[in-house]
């Protein structure tokens, strides 16, 4: 079957006025509030990818028994549009996004959707909600596209029927303060991923069970949570929903992806603007001993977490069942900050284009 990549065009004929969404992009903190309208498109088994439509944004009505609502057949994606130094909008690295989505989507036995049909997606709910992206600077418009499964029974099985869609949500300045470093708390009972497991899917089910050990660093009085290995459960995998990095003046290196971490784009995008701004980058493997003991003779000068809702945020102290430790002065490093200001500008257009990362809506 031919994928569809037209869209049938039936916006809100009724979106929010002028006032009330400049009233929302004034304060509009992370997703809370959704733009007017949305994409959705059907796969059906045998029929392939059908009926793409850009709707107004409305609740959706579902049977008891879909089959989502019990086993959890659903991935989904995260990518910023941002207004750019000359008023156009940009996307940023869109097709890693429709790649990933696919790689999620086999993973959890879905149908894998053509890269052309979600970036044409995203791009023709952009180009409708225009009015909803925010200014220039480190406010975005937090773009969600989704897939999850639309059959309705309780037989455990793939579904034979799936909806994607796409919404899209204004997000503010993550660090509306001034950048401000995270406490993390080293999980050693939970883990988020295992060897074969769905660590590597951006699958809903596996935020699902990483809250109780989000809600376990917050009873710790820390702010993210640090996920270790779950074989040797010493091995530093990712912290929340981000990745990290780990800095030693002038070399970074980055957990590498073993199966069991997500492949972020902003990882990858890290990869490329560090070595670009000189500075050595490795993947590799690091313990929890080997941060402690880097930390405490100093050659750990660094370590931050990124990802695309937050961008990139300085760690400055870790705690444990055995203790903890400030991350060098516990202030955001130099290094940090560079990389930081650099990833913002090529997504806002502020400097050229080296690498091909900006889509122009
Ligand atoms: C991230 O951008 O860090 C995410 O994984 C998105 C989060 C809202 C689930």
């Amino acid at each position: 079957t031919t994928p569809t990549t037209t869209l049938e065009l039936k916006p809100s004929a009724h979106p929010l006025s002028d006032t009330e969404r400049e009233r929302i992009l004034a304060n509009p903190g992370f997703g809370r509030y959704f733009t007017d309208n949305m994409v959705t498109v059907k796969w059906t088994e045998g029929r392939g990818w059908h009926d793409a439509e850009l709707v107004p944004y409305a609740p959706l009505s579902l049977d008891p028994a879909n089959m989502t609502l019990h086993y959890a057949q659903t991935i989904f994606e995260g990518l910023k549009a941002y207004r750019q130094v000359d008023g156009s909008v940009a996307t940023f690295r869109p097709e890693e996004n429709a790649r990933r989505f696919q790689r999620s989507a086999r993973r959890m036995a879905m149908p894998e959707l053509p890269v052309e049909t979600f970036v044409a997606a995203v791009d023709a709910l952009i180009a409708q909600d225009r009015a909803w992206v925010p200014g220039v600077g480190e406010e975005s418009l937090y773009i969600r596209p989704f897939m999850f499964a639309t059959e309705v029974g309780v037989g455990v099985r793939p579904a034979n029927e799936f909806l994607f869609m796409v919404i899209a949500s204004p997000a503010g300045a993550y660090f509306a303060g001034g950048v401000k470093p995270v406490s993390v708390w080293l999980s050693e009972e939970y883990v988020r991923a295992a060897p074969g497991g769905t660590g590597e899917a951006k699958a809903g089910g596996n935020y699902a069970a990483s809250l109780i050990a989000q809600a376990e660093a917050t009873k710790h009085g820390c702010d993210q949570v640090v996920w270790l290995d779950a074989t040797e459960r010493r091995w530093i995998e990712e912290m929340g929903t981000n990745n990290l990095f780990f800095v030693y003046g002038d070399k970074l290196m980055t957990p590498e992806l073993t199966g069991t971490l997500l492949a972020g784009i902003t990882r990858d995008s890290v990869l490329s603007i560090a070595a670009d701004l000189g500075y050595e980058v490795t993947e590799g493997r690091l313990t929890v001993d080997d941060w402690r003991t880097g930390n405490a003779d100093g050659t750990l000068t660094e370590v931050f977490a990124c990802g695309t809702a937050a961008v990139v945020t300085p760690v400055g102290t870790v705690h444990s069942a055995r203790g903890g430790w400030t991350v060098a002065d516990g202030r955001p490093g130099e290094v940090t900050m560079k990389v930081r200001k650099a990833l913002l500008e090529v997504q806002s257009g502020a400097v050229p284009d080296a690498h091909g990362w900006r889509h122009t809506v």
